[in-house]
């Protein structure tokens, strides 16, 4: 079978070492407009963005950083589809036990790390909230696009981007959108993002960028289905004093309009609207100078 062909169907969830829970719940809550799961615990927050009973994952560390990424397929013979090909990689991948599977609610789970030490879950069978409780969030006026198209996407920070594409093009086989390689300001170092989809084809699940970062992860991303939801995101996080890192602007390559705020977690969440999805019939690999077509500027203070 073509390694095209193995690609996980979507990025299903994520899960965060985190420092401070009671900050994330505010946050995701009441800034971002995220709703709790019925899954809760001292040592875990657990929250959705749709019907999917989980999305996003916070674990009581003493650290914040990406945990892992949930990468889900629509069958279970995809996934081990994909797990014989990355066996065949000299990868080593393990089957988790019951108890994973119950904390991420999904049916099966494979597990393996990548070269930065992020964890990666190959799953299906994700459990889907009762019909009587619907995801709505009290600060949203749209809806979040999650779904086929997953939990939303994330820029990994790599300090040997080589293997680091080798791993996730070729080893978790996901397939290539485009490059940016754009001066991080006038005369600056040049930033050499690499971008790629899934399956279901959100113009990236995954990024990846060798950058001066302390963290595993620059940032993730929630994308609204309505544009009057980024502009009132932004309004709240000002309200609420949070550092905006990049204002409004608009991405060249996936069509992204958004700002990035700081997390508690210290890395990055940008908030957007109109990202593309990849049609495979007609799409063609592109290289882009410049990060942003307008606006994304950090604020200057
Ligand atoms: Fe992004």
């Amino acid at each position: 079978m073509n390694t095209y062909d193995l690609s996980p169907s979507n990025l299903g969830y994520f899960v965060f070492s985190a420092s401070d829970l009671d900050a994330w719940k505010d946050f995701s809550l009441n800034i971002v407009g995220m709703g709790l799961s019925e899954q809760q615990s001292d040592e875990q927050l657990s929250l959705r963005i749709d019907n999917q009973a989980q999305r996003f994952i916070f674990e009581k560390s003493s650290h914040d950083d990406l945990a892992a990424v949930g990468w889900q397929f629509d069958t279970e013979q995809e996934l081990e589809q994909l797990v014989e090909h990355i066996k065949g990689e000299n990868v080593e991948i393990t089957l988790a036990d019951a108890a994973l599977c119950e904390n991420r609610c999904v049916e099966k789970i494979y597990t393996c790390l990548d070269p930065n030490g992020v964890r990666h879950e190959l799953y299906f069978g994700p459990a889907i909230a009762p019909l009587h409780q619907p995801f709505s969030s009290p600060v949203l006026v749209g809806n979040f696009i999650a779904g086929a198209l997953g939990a939303g996407h994330f820029v990994a920070v790599t300090q040997d981007l080589p293997a680091t594409k080798n791993f996730y093009l070729n080893v978790l086989c996901l397939r290539l959108s485009d490059y940016i390689r754009a001066e991080l300001g006038p005369g600056g170092p040049v930033l050499d993002t690499t971008f790629l989809h899934t399956k279901t084809g959100r113009h990236h699940s995954a990024a990846m960028a060798a950058m001066p970062f302390p963290k595993k992860l620059h940032h993730f991303m929630v994308q609204s289905d309505n544009m009057n939801d980024v502009g009132m995101a932004y309004e709240r996080c000002k309200k609420a004093g949070l550092p905006i890192v990049m204002e409004l602007g608009h991405h060249p390559n996936d069509q992204m309009f958004s700002f990035y705020v700081q997390t508690p977690g210290g890395f990055v969440l940008e908030f957007g609207w109109g990202g593309i999805v990849i049609d495979e019939k007609d799409w063609n690999v592109r290289s882009y100078s410049q990060l942003s077509d307008w606006g994304h500027q950090q604020p200057a203070n």
